[in-house]
């Protein structure tokens, strides 16, 4: 397994009738390692989705250039897979023919193709349900269709944008967890963006700290709070460790523009 590497990469939008030239992305230089899980916060605008859009293919740099293992990424690939804040499953299939869908489009035949989404159900704690229509779930369970859905393509990388923002605060936690405990059954790559701080530093290895206009990235983080909870902690008990409350409000000083008291590897 490889790396994935943003090499200097800015990315503008045109101007439009009414609206300037947006530099949403300014010599960003990123690496993300087998294994590792990187999580990025900033303010609105600062160009996370647009990152993300970049790793998945979706967009094409300005300038730079982006490479997994070595190959410069130029679209899409089943190398890559992303998880939405809103799913996007299909409403007319059942769960497990939505968890298969991206097989099928692949040629897998159709034992295969139901063995490894029902593999990845199961996983997921979904087993149960493969034949509920998904409308019938509620929104934790079918945001965990979608991450069955991305792991069953076996990515390299999964790439998640605000994937667990419109969940209740209880279900969020739990699937956070749940989350964690995939990324390290699998030692997948992630790269996922969040607004929340806590959930932040709950589940990365490494925070990235993004600000606008122009997006670059400002501060990392090396993290290992997530990894004590994989460790045996209680996921409440780390988070309401000294050294996590710190660094909570640390970083929350960087977004809230207090940076002379934030400390932090500055980029
Ligand atoms: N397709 C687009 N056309 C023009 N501007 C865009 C487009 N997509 C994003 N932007 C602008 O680029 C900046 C970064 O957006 P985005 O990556 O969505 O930020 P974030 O996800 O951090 O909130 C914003 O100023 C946004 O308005
Ligand atoms: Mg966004």
């Amino acid at each position: 397994m490889g790396s994935l590497h943003v090499d200097r990469v800015s990315v503008e939008f045109p101007a439009g009738r009414h609206a300037p030239v947006v530099v949403a992305l300014k010599e960003v230089d990123l690496k993300i390692q087998p294994g590792e899980f990187v999580v990025a916060l900033g303010a609105s605008g600062c160009g996370k989705s647009t990152l993300l859009n970049l790793l998945a293919g979706f967009l094409s740099p300005s300038q730079g250039q982006i490479k997994l293992n070595d190959a410069v990424v130029s679209g899409p690939g089943a190398d890559r897979a992303v998880v939405f804040q809103k799913h996007a499953l299909l409403p007319w299939l059942n769960v497990i023919d939505n968890v298969a869908f991206g097989l099928k489009l692949r040629g897998m035949g159709k034992s295969a193709r139901y063995d490894t989404a029902r593999k990845h159900l199961v996983h997921l704690g979904l087993g149960a349900f493969e034949t509920h229509p998904v409308y019938q779930l509620s929104g934790g369970m079918q945001q965990r269709v979608g991450i069955a859905r991305a792991l069953a393509s076996d990515p390299e990388i999964l790439l998640m944008d605000e994937p667990l923002g419109a969940l209740d605060a209880l279900t969020r936690e739990k699937a956070q967890e749940l989350i964690i405990r995939i990324w390290k059954d699998t030692s997948k790559m992630v790269f996922f963006i969040t607004h929340s701080v806590e959930e932040a530093l709950f589940m990365g290895t490494r925070l990235i700290v993004m600000s606008p206009r122009p997006g670059r990235i400002t501060h990392t983080f090396d993290l290992d709070f997530g990894r004590r909870f994989l460790a045996g902690a209680d996921a409440r008990t780390v988070k309401a460790s000294p050294d996590f409350i710190k660094m909570r409000e640390q970083v929350l000083k960087i977004i809230f523009g207090d940076e002379e008291a934030a400390g932090g590897d500055h980029v």
